[in-house]
C-alpha cells in the first residue's frame, strides 16, 4: 500500500515510520522543513517508549510532488485541515481513500464536502509524540487509537487498517460509533488540554493538583451537557474519570495545546473548546469554564499570533446538521 503521510509532524512521523515496517508498504512523509530536510539526510529517528529505531524514508515538502497513493494519512493541527488535504486533491481524485488523525470536532465532514468523497476515515489517538529536534521524535505516551468512519461503506477499510496499525505495534480499535469516538477523545481534550497550556504542566501534574483536576472536571462536566442534548452516544459511561484516567496514564504528556504555545504556535482551542462554546450557545447550555479558559488560551496566542481572530475559515457546523450525521449513520 501507498501511503502519504500529509502534516508529518511528531504524530504523523510516528503512525508513517511504523506504517512502513509492514511489507509492500511504502510510506512518503509530507512536512515542513527543517524536519523534511533532515529525514532525507540522516533519516527519521523514533525514540522513546515505543523503542530507538531509525526510518529511511522518502520525505518531501509538498504532495503535489506524489503522483499516486492509495491512503492519504493526515495529521495536521485542524485548521490546516482543508489547505493540506488539498494539495493531494490529485490523489484523492484518483481513488485514495483518507484517514485523519485529529483532535477537534468537525473535520472528517469538511473533508469529505470539500473533496467530494466519502472514503473517508477518522481516528483518534491517545499517542503522546514530541519532536525534539528535526528529523527526531520522542514518543512519550502510549495509549488507544481508536479508528472509524461516518460513511458506513468503508467499514472493511476500517478493520483493514485497524489490523494494519496492530501488525506495526499501535494499540488499536476499530469503531462503529465514530462520533461517539471523536466526542468523548473531544472532552479529554477540553478538560486536560487548555488546563495543561495555561500553567505549562504536564499531563500527570495536572492530574495530581487538586485545583486543577478541579478544573478539568467543570470544564468535562459542561461539555457533557451539550453531547447529551445532541444525543451522542459517549464510548464512555463516565467521562470525568475518563479524562482524568487519560491525564494519568499519559503523566508524561507535554499535551499538544501546550506544545503549541511552547512553540509560539497557534492551538487548536477553536475546534476543541470554541466548538464547545458556539454549541452551548446554539443550543442555551452555559459554557462558564470552558468560556474562562478560552479566553486566556486566545490572550496567550494574542501575544505571538497577528490576527488570532482569523482562526475559523470554515463554515462553522450546526447544531442541526450535527445531529442529522449523528441520526442518518
Ligand atoms: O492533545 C493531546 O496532547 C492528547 O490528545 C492527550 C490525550 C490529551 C494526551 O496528551
Amino acid at each position: 500500500m501507498k501511503i502519504v503521510v500529509v502534516g508529518s509532524g511528531s504524530i504523523g512521523s510516528l503512525y508513517g515510520a511504523f506504517l512502513s515496517t509492514i511489507e509492500g508498504n511504502e510510506v512518503v512523509l509530507v512536512g515542513r522543513n527543517p524536519h523534511v530536510a533532515a529525514i532525507s539526510t540522516l533519516g527519521l529517528r523514533i525514540q522513546g517508549i515505543m523503542g530507538e529505531h531509525t526510518f529511511h524514508l522518502n520525505a518531501v515538502e509538498d504532495a503535489s510532488e506524489i503522483d499516486e497513493a492509495d491512503l492519504i494519512l493526515l495529521t495536521t493541527k485542524t485548521y490546516d485541515t482543508i489547505p493540506a488535504i488539498k494539495t493531494a486533491k490529485h490523489l484523492i481524485d484518483k481513488g485514495a481513500y483518507v484517514m485523519l488523525i485529529q483532535n477537534g470536532l468537525g473535520t472528517e465532514e469538511r473533508v469529505a464536502e470539500e473533496l467530494n468523497t466519502t472514503k473517508v476515515l477518522r481516528a483518534t489517538t491517545c499517542m503522546g509524540a514530541l519532536r525534539i529536534a528535526p528529523g527526531i521524535v520522542d514518543a512519550t505516551g502510549c495509549g488507544l487509537t481508536e479508528l472509524g468512519s461516518r460513511y458506513p461503506e468503508n467499514y472493511d477499510y476500517v478493520l483493514k487498517m485497524t489490523d494494519m496499525l496492530k501488525k506495526c505495534g499501535f494499540d488499536v480499535r476499530a469503531s462503529d460509533n465514530i462520533e461517539g469516538v471523536v466526542w468523548t477523545k473531544t472532552l479529554v481534550n477540553c478538560g486536560i488540554n487548555p488546563v495543561g497550556a495555561l500553567t505549562g504542566f504536564k499531563n500527570g501534574e495536572v492530574y495530581s493538583n487538586p485545583q486543577l483536576r478541579g478544573l478539568v472536571i467543570k470544564l468535562v462536566e459542561e461539555a457533557v451537557a451539550i453531547v447529551k442534548a445532541l444525543g451522542i452516544e459517549l464510548t464512555t459511561e463516565d467521562p470525568v474519570r475518563y479524562a482524568l484516567g487519560t491525564a494519568k496514564a499519559t503523566g508524561d504528556n507535554v499535551n499538544s495545546m501546550l506544545q503549541d504555545i511552547q512553540a509560539g504556535k497557534r492551538t487548536e482551542i477553536d475546534s476543541i473548546t470554541g466548538e464547545i462554546i458556539r454549541l452551548g450557545k446554539e443550543l442555551g447550555i452555559e459554557t462558564p469554564s470552558n468560556e474562562s479558559v478560552y479566553a486566556l488560551i486566545k490572550a496567550i496566542e494574542s501575544k505571538y499570533l497577528e490576527d488570532t481572530t482569523a482562526v475559523v475559515t470554515h463554515k462553522p457546523l450546526k447544531v442541526k446538521e450535527l445531529v442529522d450525521t449523528v441520526t442518518t449513520t
